[in-house]
């Protein structure tokens, strides 16, 4: 028996990263998912390793509205209904605020921010045609606390709190659970660009992290993608039933507070 038998789920930006991860346990939880990203070529390739039973690769820039309807049927017509959704696409910038040009500003609100509001107006009623689920937004540590350098990253975020929150308890009654994790540092190409680099030496960028966190956070790592999936899991099963409407920080302690030791 899996956590997740008989459920169908659309996962954003699954082609890899976090995404990746919680298809695959998702999968080994017993549900059938749609990989959905913009990079074709990976998703196909997880698709095809995960197996056509139970998974397939869908094109979807989640900032395009017209791309999500053509998900969702394509969902509908491989595994007949969608019970569940993971916003998980998102993209970072660094910048200064003072810094950044309303170009990328507007960029990271329309994936990050107007993603998830596109996937959640979209895919609620599916869910409720499929008698209820689960809806788990992607915000981060950022959404709830500030982050020099991220500002419009931040912005999008919180705002993702705040959809989370108003979805709760607008999809209650539809038999639709809305949470969010909010991931501290994860082991990722976003965090670590150096890991798509072929340049790059792997051994010498995992130290410059491994000492980073080792530092800066209270469980002395990095998170992996592994354990932020585990969380999407427990808030897309009947282990969390009774919880609607809140952000699950996952960050090692980051947002604890500070130690002077
Ligand atoms: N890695 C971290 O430390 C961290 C921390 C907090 C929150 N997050 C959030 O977790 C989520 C996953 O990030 P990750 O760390 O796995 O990063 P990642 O860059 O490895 O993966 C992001 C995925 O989203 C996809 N994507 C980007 N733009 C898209 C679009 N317009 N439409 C569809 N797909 C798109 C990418 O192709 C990629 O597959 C993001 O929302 C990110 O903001 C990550």
């Amino acid at each position: 028996m899996g956590k997740l038998d008989g459920r169908v789920v659309i996962i954003t930006g699954a082609a890899r990263g976090q995404g990746e991860q919680e298809a695959r346990l998702f999968v080994a939880e017993g549900a059938r998912v749609v990989i959905a990203d913009v990079l074709d070529e990976r998703g196909e390739a997880l698709a095809k390793e995960l197996g056509e039973e139970a998974a397939r690769f869908v094109h979807l820039d989640v900032s395009r509205e017209g791309e999500w309807q053509a998900a969702v049927e394509a969902a509908k017509e491989a595994f007949g209904k969608v019970d569940g959704l993971v916003n998980n696409a998102g993209i970072l910038r660094f910048n200064e605020l003072v810094n950044t040009p309303l170009a990328e500003f507007e960029q990271i609100v329309q994936v990050n921010q107007v993603g998830a509001f596109l996937g959640i107006r979209t895919v609620a009623p599916e869910i409720e045609a499929a008698g209820g689920g689960t809806i788990v937004n992607t915000a981060s540590y950022t959404g709830l606390t500030g982050m020099a350098f991220v500002g419009a990253y931040a912005a999008t975020k919180h705002a993702v709190v705040g959809l989370t929150r108003v979805a709760a308890l607008e999809l209650a009654p539809k038999g639709i659970r809305v949470n969010a994790v909010c991931p501290g540092a994860v082991d990722t190409p976003m965090t670590n660009p150096s890991a798509l680099d072929p340049a790059a030496d792997p051994e010498e960028t995992g130290a410059a992290v491994a000492e980073l966190y080792r530092k800066l956070v209270p469980l002395g790592r990095i998170g992996r993608p592994e354990e932020v999936a585990a969380l999407a899991l427990f808030l897309s099963s009947e282990d969390s039933s009774y919880i609607t409407g809140q952000p699950f920080v996952i960050d090692g302690g980051w947002l604890a507070g500070v130690s002077l030791f």
